[in-house]
């Protein structure tokens, strides 16, 4: 959506409300935020990307940088060097170049959960579950580090269980060919199985009304929060009732409450010991006192863990669907590294070939172009001077990830990648460091450093395990939208919702 007067207007006329009001206040609003966004704190007198100066506006500005993003920060580092300002969604952003990634790395002064939080939508009903994940009681943290991270071995069989469950709801035992949307199908998969992983109750882990409301909170807030960052913090409020997404993402945060206040009255109930192997009995007790905010807090534990999650599994899908001979490597590995032992933690170290893949998959498919997003909480000057004022909002480039500048023929898919730099190297070389799970300045895709993702090694777990399952149960031919497997919106970095699958179910070699 872009901020301009005619778009607003037009969809005001739409609407049903009948005075001037609105419009009036729109407008303050516009004013405002285009006084607001002219200010920009420069003292390192870096190049500015941004409004050329014959505009009015940002909306022009705004717009390229949502048109081709890549193209605009590719272009502004060659020519500026590895420190330049952009304007991003609804202000400047200062854009590093990888150059900086170590320097970041474990400077606490620049902050992930204050940037996450400029980002997101707070204080906007119906994005509660947002304040959650950029809450100073860290509670998400809690639950990543002390009960999955801790008891990741108990996660397994669940994980494996819920994989056969859902891939024979979404896709069906059919033998027969049959047409399947790629990425709505991920989606179901993955709430079908953070919810067995988050609640671990039957009723609730296998209730379909839950499961899909779940999933549908994390696409539609995905998109009404895109529509919103487009206004600053202070405008939001006002602005989101007359957005059709916002409101939809209201109505359904509140059929999610009501869906689970059973769930709460059940936990209510009961006196559970705290029992970090649970995470919801865990993130009861640590919620104690705010007994009302469950369904925020499993949604915020939903948006953490599969929003990246799934997109990363249809890059997968698209990605090995499409090269016969690695689905014949991977169907090899699994049988021969699998077996008959099932899933452990070995084994599933083991699966090398597929440890490989799903770096690649993240490697040429980040989340977002524009990675490592931190907010200044006081003056920064790094080691070669560059000084980042209190407030600066920034992002690290990852162009040079998906592009040929490091990795050789970079710009192209090789799920053999990290498998061969392993197989080959000598002993000097630590192999971990291509794991999937590790992070570098040249492959930072959980971020990197003192602040990157903790869910990461539960996640590879589970994208491992549902790998399996596709891979060994289901045939797959994929049909990838004219446009391409995925596009760029701003920053982020879609999977097309129009790619489709033929899927059908095969033998498979191994009992899983
Ligand atoms: C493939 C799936 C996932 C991807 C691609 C992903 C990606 C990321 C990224 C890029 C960050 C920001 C790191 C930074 O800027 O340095 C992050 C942070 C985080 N992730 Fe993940 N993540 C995934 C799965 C998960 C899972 C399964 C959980 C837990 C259930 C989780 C919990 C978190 C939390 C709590 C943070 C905030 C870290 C902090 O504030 O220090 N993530 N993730």
């Amino acid at each position: 959506m872009t901020f301009n007067l005619e778009d607003i207007i037009s969809k005001y006329q739409r609407s049903e409300i009948g005075s001037p009001y609105p419009i009036f206040v729109i407008f303050v609003i516009a004013l405002c935020y285009w006084w607001k966004s002219t200010e920009l704190e420069n003292p390192s007198g870096l190049p500015i990307v941004g409004r050329k100066w014959y505009e009015l506006g940002n909306g022009k500005a705004r717009q390229r940088v949502r048109d081709d993003c890549l193209g605009i920060v590719r272009s502004s580092l060659q020519k500026y060097g590895d420190a330049f300002y952009l304007y991003t969604d609804s202000r400047y952003r200062l854009i590093l170049s990888g150059k900086y990634v170590d320097m970041l790395r474990n400077e606490k002064r620049l902050d992930f959960i204050t940037a996450l939080a400029d980002k997101l939508v707070n204080g906007v009903h119906g994005f509660e579950p947002m304040e959650w994940m950029t809450s100073d009681k860290k509670i998400l943290h809690a639950v990543t580090k002390h009960s999955l991270n801790r008891h990741l071995g108990t996660f397994i069989e669940p994980l494996n269980e819920e994989s056969d469950y859902t891939l024979r709801q979404v896709w069906s035992d059919e033998s027969e060919y049959h047409e399947v949307m790629l990425k709505d199908s991920v989606w179901k998969f993955f709430g079908q199985i953070m919810s067995r992983t988050f609640i671990n109750e039957k009723d609730f882990y296998r209730n379909p009304e839950w499961v899909n409301a779940s999933s549908e909170y994390v696409e539609l807030s995905a998109l009404a929060g895109y529509e919103l960052r487009a206004f600053p913090r202070w405008a939001k409020r006002w602005v989101a009732p007359f957005l059709p997404n916002c409101r939809k993402l209201q109505s359904l945060f509140k059929h999610i409450n009501v869906l689970l206040e059973p769930l709460k009255d059940r936990l209510d109930g009961q006196k559970l010991e705290i029992d970090s192997k649970n995470p919801l009995s865990f993130l009861h007790q640590k919620m104690e006192g705010q007994p009302d905010e469950l369904a925020s807090m499993l949604i915020a534990l939903c948006l953490v863990s599969y929003d990246g999650g799934g997109e990363l599994f249809t890059h997968v899908l698209h990605s090995v669907f499409t090269n016969d001979q690695l689905i014949r490597d991977l169907r090899a590995e699994i049988v021969s590294v699998v077996g008959d032992k099932g899933f452990n933690k070995n084994t599933l170290q083991g699966l090398v070939l597929m440890d490989s893949v799903l770096k690649e998959a993240m490697r040429m498919h980040p989340e977002s172009v524009l990675l490592m997003q931190r907010i200044a909480l006081e003056k920064v000057v790094l080691p070669d001077g560059l000084i980042i004022p209190k407030g600066t909002p920034l992002l690290v480039s990852g162009c040079h990830i998906i592009d040929a500048s490091i990795w050789p023929d970079g710009d192209k898919f090789d799920g053999y990648r990290f498998f061969k730099i392993r197989q080959n190297a000598d002993s000097s070389t630590n192999q971990a460091a291509y794991n999937f799970t590790s992070t570098s300045p040249d492959h930072f895709g959980f971020g990197h450093g003192s602040q990157a993702c903790p869910g990461r090694f539960f996640a590879s777990y589970m994208q491992k395990i549902l790998l399996c399952h596709v891979i060994m149960k289901y045939d797959i031919l994929v049909t990838i939208p004219e446009e391409g497997a995925w596009f760029q919106r701003g920053y982020t970095h879609v999977a097309h919702p129009g790619l489709k699958a033929h899927v059908r179910r095969r033998k498979e070699e191994i009992r899983l």
